[in-house]
């Protein structure tokens, strides 16, 4: 658990555009910033961050909250997650650097897996660096490859030792738990029917490259062995986890983000080694889908910090043609694609350890060549003079540029393509416009498929809102009030001139409210009430940043809808909005106090009826209650008369 205190500093610390930053390329525009919408494909930027409201919206989507939010929602973060992400990223501390045995096992699952990956990381790190074997061998094999201090450090590149279970031994010593260390891929557990159970470490006498998410925490392994033995597998990787997901991950992300943003280009190669390779001669902005094929998650992932992708590939043709599949895939999302090829035997690890920086940064530039050029020269070699060959192959280009889905992108590629390959350019367009015209009605099949589950998610929309009891938006139209202008002051006017006085919205509200000895129908209202009415007590004002980033999700849900509402009212998302709209605040006297007195009405009016009902079974009270009944009534009428002299301007 994290203490109250610490929670309140981490939000208050916070803020949205800073941490939205980290994963969003945002440009200032106006008091705001503005960016693509991580959260749905756009062309055109409509995700908005208030820095100064501590919130982000996207008016494409309609996602909007905080900077807790945006953790959870974007990085799947729980909310122990988020802040423990926030405290980290402004050296906030949580008092719980020791943890006890009984505490990790406590700690939710993912964090778990976190706290022991982590661990593990720092071990390999130790041995690569302070024992003896993994100096010897480790350690001297980087330098043997090249590979410079400052990068090890940076790569946190470390050594498991050749023993059978050295590093979970030493890990259930600390205190870690077993269960944990087996989910992560680090032990494996052996129980053979009446035998003792047995625990081995998964990476053994390998060098090891961890693997970071996009904010920097290790969440799996790559190991190599440095072994000749042909039946040890070059590389071993961490199984898949509740942290670690393959296809949703790209090695080195973490520290080309930034450069890749810059550079709105993204090197694409194989391996670990060819990242740390590229980055010791400068190149920063280059990612590996570590020897698996490219999935559509990843280039999602590259396509929120840039539109282009070049694909560097080894000298060993193999992969080539599989890798045509991978291109198909970032056309299809809109991508620019460009490919480098490296000489016979050459990888980009090699060749950036053979040279020079600015050679290797010259030979990307020049050598690097549009993926029709590319993919033409691949299958030329295999078209000789086979004139069917040809055409197939003809076609199979033509396939690739029917994927890319802006026009006018792909009319340039054909008539390169026509150029290259020296056909007319009708006849292209012609194979290209009946590609596109089956894919259309696939899809339009398939659009019609979704819009009719869909309709049938708006009608249980619908449903439920009209389940939604209409007479408790006196109530709503309050809690709003609370949590759109809580925090500010407004004039209380008196009979006399000299009775008027300046209140905090919250504290007047809270202060009738309590007083009245009424309670909120709504539950959550209730809940939501609270929290003012404990703030009151303890002094203090109720914080946006608590609403919008309350652990209760319902909570948070209802703030950030009624913040939205107060901002997009009274303030600028964009700039002309400015002009817009008489601000809700210069009515707020009117307002609360027209907000206090309906309330209190359908109140009275609900004790009127409860009353009534009261006097139908339990007529020998008649007197009695006949005499609350007509108190009430009196009640109705002031209350009533009250409101009829409030008038709000619509
Ligand atoms: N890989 C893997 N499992 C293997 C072989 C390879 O996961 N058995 C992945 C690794 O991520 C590796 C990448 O594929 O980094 C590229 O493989 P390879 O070219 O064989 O390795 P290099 O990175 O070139 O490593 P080295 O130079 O150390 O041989
Ligand atoms: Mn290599």
């Amino acid at each position: 658990m994290i203490p109250k205190e610490t929670v309140d500093e981490i939000l208050e610390t916070s803020r949205v555009d800073e941490v939205v930053g980290e994963f969003v390329n945002l440009k200032k525009r106006g008091a705001n910033l503005l960016g693509l919408c991580p959260f749905h494909n756009e062309k055109t930027p409509s995700f908005t961050v208030s820095p100064a409201k501590g919130i982000y919206k996207c008016f494409g989507c309609g996602k909007a909250g905080g900077a807790v939010n945006f953790l959870m929602d974007h990085e799947q973060y729980s909310y122990p997650e988020a802040l423990r992400y926030l405290a980290n990223k402004y050296n906030i501390e949580i008092e719980e650097e020791e943890l006890s045995a009984d505490q990790i096992q406590e700690a939710n699952e993912k964090e778990s897996l976190f706290v022991v990956t982590q661990f593990a990381a720092e071990e390999f790190v130790k041995n690569l660096h302070e024992d003896e074997e993994g100096r010897a061998v480790g350690l001297s094999y980087f330098k043997e490859r090249g590979f410079r201090p400052e990068f090890i450090e940076k790569f946190k590149l470390g050594y498991s030792k050749e023993d059978w279970s050295a590093f979970t031994d030493k890990a259930i010593e600390k205190g870690y738990n077993e269960g944990y260390l087996e989910k992560a891929g680090l032990t494996i557990i052996k129980q053979e029917e009446g035998k003792e159970k047995k625990r081995f470490d998964r990476f053994r006498a390998r060098v090891m490259f961890p693997i970071q998410n996009i904010s920097g925490r290790v969440i799996g392994f790559g190991g190599r062995t440095l072994k000749a033995d042909k039946k040890t597998a070059k590389y071993l990787n961490s199984p898949e986890s509740d942290i670690y997901h393959k296809s949703k991950v790209l090695y080195g992300l973490n520290f080309a983000k930034k450069r890749i943003v810059e550079e709105d280009n993204c090197y694409l190669v194989e391996g670990y080694t060819d990242v740390i390779s590229l980055h010791q001669q400068q190149i920063e902005n280059v990612v590996a889908s570590s020897g698996t094929s490219l999935t559509v998650d990843q280039i999602k992932l590259i396509k929120r910090y840039c539109s282009r992708i070049t694909i560097l590939f080894d000298g060993d043709a193999a992969g080539i043609k599989a890798s045509f599949r991978g291109i198909d895939l970032i056309l299809e999302e809109g991508l620019n694609v460009k490919v480098v090829a490296f000489p016979e035997g050459v990888d980009p690890d090699s060749f950036a350890s053979e040279h020079s920086a600015e050679e290797v940064k010259s030979y990307l530039e020049k050598e690097a060549v549009d993926f029709i050029a590319f993919k033409s020269r691949v299958l030329m070699k295999d078209t000789e003079n086979d004139p069917l060959q040809r055409a197939q192959m003809i076609r199979d280009i033509v396939q690739s540029i029917a994927l890319i889905p802006d026009p006018i992108t792909r009319s340039v590629y054909v008539q390169e393509c026509s150029t290259l390959l020296d056909i007319d350019e009708e006849t292209l367009m012609i194979e290209l416009n009946k590609i596109r015209r089956r894919k259309l009605s696939k899809s339009i099949q398939e659009r019609e498929r979704e819009e009719e589950s869909s309709e049938n998610l708006m009608l249980h929309k619908v449903d439920t809102k009209t389940k939604e009891d209409p007479e408790e938006y006196q109530e709503k139209d309050l809690i709003y009030t609370l949590i759109k202008f809580g925090g500010q002051d407004f004039k209380l006017e008196g009979e006399e001139e000299e009775d008027e006085q300046i209140l905090n919205v919250s504290d007047y509200l809270v202060d009738e409210i309590m007083h009245d000895k009424l309670e909120f129908k709504n539950p959550l209202y209730d809940r939501v009430f609270s929290l003012f009415v404990k703030a009151r007590e303890e002094g203090r004002q109720v914080m946006e940043q608590e609403l919008i980033s309350n652990e209760d999700k319902s909570i948070s849900s209802l703030a950030i809808e009624s913040l939205l509402e107060k901002y997009e009212l009274s303030l600028n998302w964009e700039e002309k909005h400015k002009i817009l709209t008489i601000s809700e605040e210069e009515e707020l006297p009117k307002k609360i106090h027209k907000g206090i007195c309906s309330w209190r009405l359908k109140r009275v009016m609900d004790m009127i009826l409860q009353k009534q009902e009261e006097l139908r079974v339990d007529p020998d009270n008649y007197e009695e209650i006949q005499g609350i009944i007509k108190r009430l009534e009196e009640a109705k009428k002031a209350l009533a008369g009250e409101l009829g002299r409030i008038v709000l301007p619509r």
